[in-house]
């Protein structure tokens, strides 16, 4: 590619960029529940603990790669695993090991936006029921009723979907200054402005339905720590949470990284960044989300899951009598926060069309959007073809096999493939830093207890997916005296797992394709000779 790579216009459109990334519907509707189901207090021990040996260190890994990549006009994770280990372990073995971590990898973005996009449509049509002051879609007497009866709406669905997709494709392609990095600019300090009024909401509204069930009361849950709580189960809810949260093993953050210059500081960045999504996650989604739900429900009013969003919450709003107002913040607040993740989703796609495949960007945008049309297609269909039942099995496949899996071999992977076969890594990371990470920090955590931690992850997931028989063609969950429309929901489940493994395996071929295109002498000779300078 001849002409200049694009790149963030300022530091801090960089950084508020960045923020909108990680902060996502992940902060504001996966963390309260996880907290909640996981013992609140004793949640957030193993939390911090995973935030300071793993997070940080991915982050730093990522950024790095991000920004050596950027180097050689690379916004992909394959090129930039190859570019960091070819040195240290040859050309050869480098382009093999990148090839298969990129190719995971080109799965994550496009599999995650697929059901993401939905959920940010259905903030934004929840927006719009909760500003025309009517969630009971179809006469619906209940929020869950409700809500089954919004996902098998056509209206509802196709929409509001048809707008997040739209609005996706226009940013993308209007690129990352004036499209990524200006809406982040409006987005993201909207969403902090109207988390603090609903914030000061909550803790005005005293003690409605039981005098104990206090606001204050709520947040003693989240921070009183009962250690004895505390399981390798709660860790690897913790893992879990941290990775989906931070956008980290996604390559997402590598992608805007990539559009950094050789001499921006990487470190207090990724700092930044991981702070900001922190900030948004424990302070605004705990102290907005939890609280709620206990002054309406006391401790059971916790344990509602994935439910607490779009039904426990929308509940509490109607009996606050002001579903309008706070409702339409809440789901705004959602959206804002769901939109500047799935664009950095929906980016690495286009990414991969614009640079692999030599799209222009107009052209890129629109067919990455007929390739989320595609493989979001079943989300619709399954909520269009089991009406009111509310069954999200295609989602839930996707997501348990790739947010909560697969990121964690990318994480590992990322991490081995820099601080173990790569040359240099420490200073590299340091590099025009406005902060340097010491070595000690380095050798230990991110070279050692990191990748140990994750391994540990990935066997203990790998036994809890055993344990739920995950590797089963008709999983546990599918029992058929629990489900209703069975045969059916075998066929959506089974479809998720076979296009996981198609579009790893086409993710394979193309990291490999693309490194040959690039490198192909190299990698031949097995000797590195392609070097720009900063
Ligand atoms: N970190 C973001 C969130 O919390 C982004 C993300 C996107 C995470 C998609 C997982 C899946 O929502």
């Amino acid at each position: 590619m001849t002409e200049a790579r694009e790149s963030w216009g300022s530091k801090f459109g960089l950084i508020l960029a960045m923020a909108g990334n990680a902060i996502g519907l992940g902060n504001f509707w996966r963390f309260p529940y996880m907290a909640a189901e996981n013992g609140g207090g004793a949640f957030m021990f193993p939390y911090f603990l995973c935030i300071l040996i793993v997070a940080l260190p991915v982050m730093f890994v990522e950024w790095n790669l991000g920004r050596e990549g950027g180097k050689y006009g690379h916004g992909t994770l394959g090129p930039m695993i190859y570019l960091q280990t070819r040195e240290g372990i040859s050309p050869k073995k480098a382009a093999i090991y990148s090839a298969i971590v990129g190719g995971i990898t080109f799965s994550v973005p496009l599999l995650v936006d697929a059901y993401y996009i939905h959920i940010v449509g259905w903030s934004l049509g929840y927006s719009f029921l909760s500003l025309t002051g009517n969630y009971m879609v179809g006469g619906s007497t209940s929020t869950a009723a409700a809500f089954c009866n919004y996902i098998s709406d056509p209206v509802m669905v196709f929409v509001f979907w048809g707008i997040a997709l739209a609005c996706l494709a226009f940013v993308a392609w209007r690129g990352i200054e004036k499209g990524i990095e200006a809406w982040a600019k409006v987005m993201m300090p909207a969403l902090y402005i109207l988390a603090f009024i609903l914030i000061f909401k909550v803790f005005t509204i005293g003690a409605p339905v039981n005098p104990d069930w206090t606001p204050l009361a709520g947040l003693n849950f989240l921070w009183n720590p009962d250690f004895s709580q505390i399981t390798f189960s709660t860790f690897l809810a913790a893992c879990g949470q941290v990775f989906f949260s931070l956008s980290i093993g996604m390559g997402i953050i590598c992608n805007y990284a990539s559009y950094l210059k050789p001499e921006d500081d990487i470190t207090l960045s990724g700092i930044s960044t991981v702070s900001l999504n922190e900030f948004a996650e424990v302070i605004l989604g705990g102290t907005l989300v939890i609280p709620i739900a206990y002054v309406f429900g006391g401790a059971e009013g916790m344990s509602a899951g994935p439910g607490l969003a779009f039904i426990n919450l929308p509940n509490i709003f109607i009996q606050m009598g002001a579903e309008q107002f706070f409702g339409t913040l809440w789901f705004l607040i959602l959206f804002f926060a769901g939109f500047t993740s799935a664009i950095a989703l929906f980016n690495y796609v286009v990414t991969i069309m614009y640079e692999d495949f030599g799209f222009a960007k107009g052209k890129a945008s629109l067919t990455a959007m007929i390739l989320f049309v595609l493989v979001g297609f079943p989300v619709a269909l399954e909520g269009l073809l089991a009406p009111g039942t509310g069954q999200t099995f295609y989602l839930d496949e996707l997501d348990g096999w790739v947010c909560s899996y697969l990121v964690i071999f990318v994480g590992l992977a990322e991490l081995i493939g820099v601080t173990w076969l790569s040359k240099n890594s420490l200073d590299k990371i340091n590099y025009a830093g406005q902060f340097k990470i010491p070595a000690w920090y380095y050798n230990i955590f991110m070279k050692i207890l990191a990748p140990l931690f994750l391994l540990v992850a990935i066997i203990g997931a790998t036994k809890d997916k055993i344990v739920a028989g995950y590797f089963k063609i008709v999983p546990n969950f599918l029992d058929p005296a629990k489900v209703t429309n069975f045969d059916g929901t075998v066929l959506f489940v089974n479809g998720a797992r076979l296009l996981i493994i198609a579009v790893i395996a086409f993710g394979i071929y193309h990291s490999y394709k693309t490194l040959k295109k690039h490198y192909g002498k190299e990698i031949a000779e097995n000797k590195v000779s392609i070097i720009k300078e900063a």
